[in-house]
């Protein structure tokens, strides 16, 4: 039940490597050597239940929190010891749990602020980003606070695309939104794949992340539990008992 399925995904090139990370905060460690891929051009799923360690994993990624020990590579590059503005400056981009924006600025502002970490090439990037996320584009004038929960998210992702990621973090990106508006997220995350973006994505809708996802991992109390393809896990028992109410 541990043991990674073989498959042509894993075979892929990685992207970005985790080898035996452990992390935490304080005395307590909440990663125990964890493990995983994700290969260039997929998406990768992780899901479990609440406090399993997919926030932490994701901050430890993003350089937030710090790796205790094990190595993080990313592009060809190891990234362990990297500043977290250094790991976005590489592509590694991180859109946390709970859409954290400056809630006081436009949303133009914050698409202007997030693509200004790529100059011309970032602020020339926002009016396509406004065609994506048509909803954005009526509330541009707006203070960023003052959009519903569905917009905030909307514009967290969009202002994560302004820096144009090779690699996309998304944190629960579905959490506490209408269906309508979880369809949307879906597509546009299924959308930004297929333009060759890798994507990492925690989600509790395991049904839909695993339904997306090339490969996929399973934590629990901070350990990789399981891997497979995304089809292999989402008929997986184990995931369907636990994660797929069936
Ligand atoms: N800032 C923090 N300080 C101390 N402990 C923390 C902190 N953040 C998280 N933890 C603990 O770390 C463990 C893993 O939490 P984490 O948020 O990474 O889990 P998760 O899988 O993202 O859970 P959820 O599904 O609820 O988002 C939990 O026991 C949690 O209480
Ligand atoms: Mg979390």
């Amino acid at each position: 039940m541990t043991e990674p399925a073989p498959s042509a995904v894993t075979a892929a090139p990685a992207l970005l490597a985790v080898e035996s990370m452990r992390a935490g905060y304080g005395n307590i460690e909440v990663l125990h050597d964890v493990s995983i891929e994700l290969a260039t051009g997929t998406l990768c799923a992780i899901v479990g239940a609440n406090g399993a360690g997919k926030t932490t994993l994701l901050m430890a990624l993003a350089g937030i929190v710090p790796a205790r020990s094990g190595r993080v590579r990313f592009d060809g590059a190891e990234i362990t010891r990297l500043a977290s503005h250094e790991r976005v400056r590489r592509g590694l981009v991180l859109v946390p749990e709970g859409r954290r924006m400056l809630p006081g600025m436009s949303v133009e502002e914050n698409l202007q602020v997030a693509a200004g970490a790529r100059g011309a090439a970032g602020f020339a990037r926002i009016e396509g980003l406004f065609d994506r996320f048509p909803i954005l584009r009526t509330r541009r004038n707006l203070p960023a606070g003052s959009l519903s929960g569905g917009e905030q998210q909307m514009l967290a992702i969009a202002r994560a695309l302004a820096i144009g990621p090779a690699a996309l973090l998304l944190d629960e990106p579905s959490m506490g939104l209408a269906p309508k508006l979880v369809d949307e997220i879906f597509s546009i995350i299924a959308d930004e794949r297929r333009h060759g973006t890798s994507i990492l994505l925690v989600e509790q809708n395991a049904r839909r992340a695993l339904a997306l996802a090339d490969s996929a991992y399973v934590m629990e109390r901070g350990r990789v539990v399981l891997s497979g393809t995304g089809a292999e896990l989402a008929t997986h028992r184990d995931v369907v008992a636990a994660y797929l109410g069936g």
